[in-house]
């Protein structure tokens, strides 16, 4: 796990797009996971400007989303397939092949969410998995009490998230009680994690996931596990950590080991 604290949101986009890139350029086919919410969007904007402006080729690329409500078709404003296409896919060369959704109206939810999963291993696995993290901790929408063990599955949304979703629908039966949504277990087997939080309102989660005991009461704290989970937040996110300086300490210092052993070498020729 690493803490990476930057000045801002735009500092933190800048820093996971940065790492999209690096591997990106190494040339495989990339498996990207993504999340919807506001936290995203400036990274996909980010890769939106450096697919017009440099080129970045995403016609190898492939693209799994996170989660998706349950009972949305896939046109409706609020689905996760629309949010996507809306705010990435439709301004980048992704072939529509290389993408995949959970679906909103599965014909057999159990085989949608298998066949999902099945999915993920023929690519290869996910490379990069963008999260978000919500204020209580959750990551893609496994709330607290989600199995940290846990595979793509039906879960039923809290009272919160159905009262908070409610303003975006017109009639009080559209709105979504029930998600298909990635498990922890899922999750956990990307090759490298970029959880993005920004803001003093993810301050206390992010502190109790990076420096509190590994719980499914704050499902983003099983991160602590994972050899590649990078946590960029800014300042704000990170203002209730206790070793924020010492993770500052590391990063400024961490690509700096070869110079320190080249110097020292040099002195004891
Ligand atoms: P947000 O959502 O990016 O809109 O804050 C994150 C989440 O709830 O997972």
């Amino acid at each position: 796990m690493e803490v990476i604290i930057k000045k801002d949101y735009s500092d933190m986009c800048d820093e996971a797009v940065r790492l999209i890139h690096q591997t990106w350029q190494k040339g495989e086919n990339l498996v990207l996971g993504l999340a919807t919410g506001k936290t995203p969007l400036g990274v996909y904007d980010r890769l939106i400007r450096l697919h017009r402006e440099q080129q970045m080729d995403f016609s190898d690329v492939l693209a799994f989303s996170l989660d998706e409500y349950l009972g949305l078709p896939d046109n409706h404003s609020q689905s996760f397939v629309f949010y996507m296409q809306q705010n990435f896919y439709q301004h980048i060369n992704i072939k529509e092949e290389n993408i995949f959704h959970l679906r909103g109206l599965p014909d057999h939810i159990e085989t949608h969410c298998r066949e999902y999963e099945t999915k993920i291993q023929e690519v290869g696995g996910i490379d990069i998995q963008i999260l978000g993290i919500g204020e209580n901790g959750h990551i893609g929408f496994n709330e607290p009490s989600s199995s940290l063990s846990s595979r793509t599955r039906v879960k039923t949304l809290t009272q919160e998230t159905i009262a908070a979703n409610a303003h975006f629908f017109h009639h009080q039966d559209e709105i979504p009680r029930y998600c298909l949504t990635m498990g922890i277990g899922t999750i956990m087997e990307s090759r490298m994690i970029l959880l993005l939080a920004s803001g003093e309102e993810k301050s206390a989660a992010i502190q109790q996931s990076i420096e509190g005991p590994i719980t499914a009461s704050v499902p983003a704290s099983i991160l602590q596990l994972h050899p590649q989970a990078k946590f960029i937040i800014d300042e704000e996110a990170a203002s209730k950590l206790a070793r924020k300086s010492y993770y500052k300490w590391v990063y400024e210092h961490k690509d700096k080991v070869d110079d320190f052993l080249a110097k020292k070498r040099k002195r004891t020729d």
